[in-house]
């Protein structure tokens, strides 16, 4: 049985989704988690060697990857460990569908390909902003373990989960979660919808 190194590339990673699926993951011992950050590329580099798996855990950002793990995987590029451990995916993401999750899986499989990665197991979970805190969390936990066990075994293999939701439920809820929020903040749904949300909302 292999040793499984994790690195969280969401880019809020201390207080993230993915540090909770980590922690669901680690629930065995074989593991060693740490953060992406801007600064600790090269010390994860080398951290690298030792294991015989890599899992990245990390989240769907603009149905890509987010910036946090691109940059990372830039320097792990010009800077690879001597035995390169087999390379595992949990990604999550906002919207019901987990296939809204499949071009950054690609983007990750092709990193793999041309630097000579084995790719190995790989977990998308569709509601992934939502379902850690729904009656349905032991899906998702479910399939986390089924993931470890995947990957404890080098039996690698590709799997799913979202909540079992109708798609109307699924954004009648969101869309009244996200307003709710909005107004606590003093953010209008209006408001919300524009490109603008980033910049500094005038009152
Ligand atoms: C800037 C940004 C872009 C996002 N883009 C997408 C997207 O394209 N599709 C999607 O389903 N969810 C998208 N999301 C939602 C996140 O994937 C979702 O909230 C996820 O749970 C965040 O995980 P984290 O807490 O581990 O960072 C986006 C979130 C942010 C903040």
């Amino acid at each position: 049985m292999g040793r499984v190194i994790i690195l969280n590339g969401s880019p809020r990673a201390p207080r993230s989704n993915s540090k909770r699926y980590a922690e669901i993951f680690s629930e065995n011992p074989k593991t060693e988690y740490h953060n992406i950050a801007r600064t600790n590329h090269l010390t994860l580099c080398d951290r690298l060697a030792d294991f015989s798996d890599l899992l990245i855990v990390f989240p769907l950002y603009a149905d890509g990857i987010p910036v946090t793990l691109l940059n990372f995987l830039k320097t792990l590029e010009q800077n690879p460990p001597p035995e390169k451990p087999v390379v595992s995916v949990l990604i999550n993401c906002g919207f019901l569908e987990y296939r809204q999750n499949d071009v950054a899986v690609d983007m990750i499989k092709l990193f793999c390909k041309q630097n000579g990665y084995r790719f190995g197991s790989v977990l998308k979970i569709g509601s992934g902003e939502a379902i850690l805190d729904s009656p349905f969390k032991f899906l998702v936990a479910r399939k986390i373990r089924k993931l470890r066990a995947s990957i404890l075994s080098a039996n690698y293999r590709e799997l799913h989960v979202t909540m079992p939701l109708p798609t109307r439920t699924f954004v009648r809820a969101s869309t009244s979660y996200w307003t709710e929020y909005g107004k606590k903040n003093g953010v209008t749904k209006e408001q919300m919808s524009t490109m603008d949300i980033e910049k500094e909302i005038e009152k």
